[in-house]
């Protein structure tokens, strides 16, 4: 017994085919089903199709209201919705190949409390379309940012099957986006995930609703996994990389002024302020960007603020270390990356504490 839930947008002319496949699929091994289509109000007859395919097919039409269109939300509702105890979740366009999910379903039997993924990476799974490198990059670099998340070779994947009872709470899931696999990988309580291998076929009908604005709203998705997973030791290290982001700032001030004519001492004196505020309007809007803002001015004064006091600590360090102990005094390298180290725990603690804190306004 399996609910499959299908988001669904702009997809009518895709909808009887895969409802057919389906059936030829699931019929003949005896396997009951109920179809989900969970549309966003899709101005086309989506409406129409379905009731027509309910005529034959166990199909079921949910049309969520009053929140923004968005698959993954649109997956949530029909996980929400769900009859079986058994959830697929697949897309409309026919890329996932109806025929790995009696194979699927198997796994899921014998292992009730495993995440089953249909899988493009793993042996015997395959794409059939010519990629642009850009895409393929792309896709690439959005699975390796997955990788410290989850177990799972092709983890982007919109193929997938589980137990709703190892889910959790359906409450807690805050996905946004595409990849609602990713986020149910992650918060819930599946003792591990099982790839099968899968023929991912281009769509035919009708275009792909990823773009530009997707792959954003990923990479905050991701923070958000990445917070959930790993608490305050991911906003330390995303603060690490805005922080050496800032450094390449730094650095081309420095140089820029320099070839306009400035002296070092003075170049060096200006590089820091477009360095620090980068590190400050990176840090509001992405390292604690889900917390409460606090007025701009004054909270850039405090982080200038702090970063010199960080910048007094980092050299005091270097200075003492190289003037009066031995072994820096002969390798300055460990002298300047200590100060670097301990200034930038200051940065951090006072960043974290006070200058993005949300007790303060
Ligand atoms: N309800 C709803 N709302 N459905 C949506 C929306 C939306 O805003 N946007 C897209 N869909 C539906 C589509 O109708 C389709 O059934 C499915 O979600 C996938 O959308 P596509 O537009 O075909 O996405 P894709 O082919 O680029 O991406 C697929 O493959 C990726 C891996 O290459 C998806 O499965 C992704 O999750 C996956 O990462
Ligand atoms: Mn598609």
């Amino acid at each position: 017994m399996l609910s499959i839930v299908v988001p669904t947008y702009k997809e009518a002319g895709n909808l009887p085919g895969l409802a057919e496949s389906i059936h030829r699929c699931l019929d003949p091994a005896g396997i009951e089903y109920e179809l989900l289509f969970v549309d966003d109000n899709s101005p086309d007859d989506t409406v129409d199709v379905c009731a027509t395919l309910a005529r034959d097919y166990p199909v079921r039409l949910l049309q969520p209201q009053g929140r923004e269109r968005d698959l993954s939300l649109s997956v949530v509702d029909g996980i929400k919705s769900a009859k079986y105890g058994n959830i697929l979740v697949m897309d409309a366009d026919l890329s996932h190949p109806p025929e790995a999910i009696a194979d699927m379903l198997g796994e899921l039997e014998s292992n009730p409390d495993a995440f089953v993924m249909g899988s493009r990476y793993v042996n015997g799974g395959s794409f059939d379309r010519d990629w642009s490198l850009w895409r393929f990059i792309n896709s690439h670099v959005a699975t390796l940012l997955a990788r410290p998340l989850v177990r799972c070779s092709d983890p982007m994947s919109g193929f997938f099957m589980f137990r709703r009872e190892f889910l959790g709470d359906v409450a807690a899931l805050r996905p946004m986006g595409y990849k609602i696999g990713l986020e149910i990988m992650v918060r819930g309580n599946f003792s591990r995930v099982l790839e099968v291998p899968i023929a991912f076929k281009d769509r035919e009908i009708g275009l792909s609703k990823m773009n530009l604005d997707q792959q954003v709203k990923y990479l905050r998705h991701l923070r958000r996994l990445y917070l959930y997973r790993f608490g305050g030791f991911a906003e330390f290290v995303h603060f690490g990389l805005v922080g050496a982001s800032g450094f390449i700032v730094d650095i081309t001030f420095f140089y820029l002024l320099q070839f306009f004519g400035l002296d070092h001492y003075v170049a060096r004196a200006i590089s820091f302020w477009p360095a620090a505020s980068w590190n400050w309007a990176m840090n509001r809007r992405g390292t604690f960007g889900d917390r409460r803002r606090r007025p701009r001015a004054r909270q850039w004064v405090e982080f200038i603020a702090a970063s010199a006091i960080g910048f007094v600590i980092n050299y005091g360090l270097y200075y003492s270390l190289t003037t009066y102990v031995q072994l820096f005094e002969r390798y300055h390298i460990l002298a300047f990356i200590s100060g670097i180290a301990v200034g930038s725990l200051f940065n951090f603690a006072a960043s974290t504490l006070f200058v993005y804190s949300e007790k303060r306004r």
